[in-house]
């Protein structure tokens, strides 16, 4: 199974998804390839918001060694299962995706979480306080996928 995380600038939300899920793969055993991505390259080849990053390091997950980087539409091929944290991300992925296959891949990342949510809300322009939420909220979906992944090895 290969996983792309994506939100918009890559920095902030899809980085704590890839630290999130790849730690929940080494805690329940599973193999898996997990990466992450942004609709837009103004953070390219940066380290991850710092705020994100001190969030996931008092969780015992360390992001620091991710560096951003934009969609490709070469991803639709190099990902079985596309997961988007919001709606516009959701909508701006799909408009890229040339054919039904490809776009039968992109999900929303909160469709997974069993809650009512079905967007990881941008946390850039918060305090430390939204970090910690996305956090919880991605740390309970990553849970829930890491899980049907380990159903399905069974
Ligand atoms: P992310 O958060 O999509 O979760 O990485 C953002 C990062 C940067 C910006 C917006 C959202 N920005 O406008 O630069």
């Amino acid at each position: 199974m290969r996983i792309l995380m994506v939100c918009l600038g890559n920095i902030c939300r899809s980085p704590l998804a890839e630290g999130i899920m790849k730690h929940k793969l080494q805690q329940y055993g599973l193999k898996a390839v997990v990466d992450s991505a942004g609709i837009v390259a103004f953070h390219a080849g940066e380290s991850p918001d710092s705020r994100a990053i001190a969030v996931a390091g008092i969780h015992g997950v360390r992001i620091d060694d991710q560096i951003a980087r934009k969609f490709v539409t070469s991803d639709f091929d190099d990902f079985d299962v596309i997961l988007t944290m919001d709606e516009e991300v959701h909508q701006d992925i799909l408009k890229m995706a040339s054919n039904t296959n490809h776009a039968s891949k992109v999900n929303l990342f909160m469709s997974y979480a069993g809650m009512d949510l079905k967007e990881v809300p941008d946390p850039y322009y918060g305090g430390q306080e939204g970090f910690e939420k996305v956090f919880r909220m991605v740390d309970m979906a990553c849970d829930r996928i890491a899980q049907s992944l380990l159903q399905k090895q069974k």
